[in-house]
């Protein structure tokens, strides 16, 4: 039995002469469908033509890096009734929140561990032309000059966009708010550019049969400049987003950074933010104030 997929999708695949193609995934923004062992097409129902062709872009940047893993390739960009699509390289692996769901113990923390390492190799490529908080497609980031500019930003804009909603679930908020403002002055600075993912959570991962890390994908929406101390608190946000994620896998994440002092303050920051840019996910932002809850005690 072939499956169906939305309008737009089907009139690509029929474009391209693909009556029953193997899906291969679908997140916010594209879907995808393997051409041949090597090639994938994805298809974006909503996305401008301008969105794919900065994605094109970023994509070519990190060709240039050698990751232990791979990053997506964007080969050609073609059209269809306004609908954008891409032939793209295939990438190997399988997703991490199935592999996931098949291991637990010492299996499972590895490819945990291995997911914040891939991380820190996302984190030492250097994007120098742009300005801190740069670099993303949708604009969700402030952009500054400075880091702890793009901070303050990034925490004032969004606790007007929260509004009184933060204070109402967690009536410690205006303390960790003030206390961050001074954390990000002691604690956050960094002046190296480099390039933060954004949207690093499982199903942003593509992992082999060992568990590790085969493909970091996704790139562009919410990648910026910055510290990569982020991206690391923000997977951490993200984990349990993906289906069979577990507040343990979060623990252990988190065990793993404890050490630095602005460890804290980073998953505060993170907190905060992300349950403004995701205020319509309740799953997310009710995940955000557990995590205001938890970090409170350690501004
Ligand atoms: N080039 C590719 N090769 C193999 N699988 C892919 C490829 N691109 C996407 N996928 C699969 O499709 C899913 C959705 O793709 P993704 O790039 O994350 O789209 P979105 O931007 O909509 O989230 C991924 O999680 C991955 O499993
Ligand atoms: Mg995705």
């Amino acid at each position: 039995m072939s499956m169906t997929y939305p309008d737009a999708v089907e009139g690509v695949l029929r474009r391209e002469g693909l009556d029953d193609p193997i899906f291969l995934g679908a997140g916010e923004d594209a879907w995808a469908f393997a051409l041949s062992d090597t090639e994938a097409i994805r298809i974006f129902p909503h996305a401008s033509k301008y969105f794919v062709s900065e994605l094109v872009h970023l994509y070519d940047r990190l060709q240039g890096h050698s990751f232990s893993f791979q990053c997506p390739r964007i080969h050609e960009v073609r059209v269809h009734e306004e609908i954008v699509y891409t032939i793209e390289t295939r990438l190997p692996g399988r997703p991490m929140e199935e592999y996931c769901r098949e291991v637990d113990g010492e299996a499972r923390r590895r490819v945990l561990r291995n997911y914040l390492e891939a991380l820190r190799e996302v984190g030492e490529v250097e994007i120098v032309d742009r300005d801190f908080g740069g670099l993303s497609i949708s604009a969700v980031w402030p952009t500054a000059g400075t880091w702890k500019e793009f901070l303050r930003r990034g925490l004032e804009t969004s606790c007007m966009q929260i509004g009184s909603g933060l204070t109402k679930e967690v009536p410690d908020s205006r303390r960790i708010v003030s206390r961050l403002e001074v954390l990000i002055e002691e604690r956050m600075d960094w002046d190296r550019k480099s390039l933060v993912h954004g949207d690093a959570y499982p199903g942003n991962v593509l992992v082999d049969e060992d568990g590790e890390v085969a493909t970091i994908l996704d790139f562009g929406r919410y990648s910026l400049v910055g510290d990569p101390r982020l991206d690391v608190a923000i997977a951490i946000e993200l984990t349990e987003m993906a289906g069979d994620s577990t507040p343990g896998d979060t623990e252990y994440l988190r065990g793993l950074i404890e050490e630095d002092p602005a460890a804290a303050a980073y998953r505060a920051w993170t907190a905060v933010v992300l349950a403004s840019v995701y205020r319509g996910d309740s799953r997310i932002v009710r995940k955000c104030i557990r995590t205001l809850r938890e970090t409170a005690g350690r501004l």
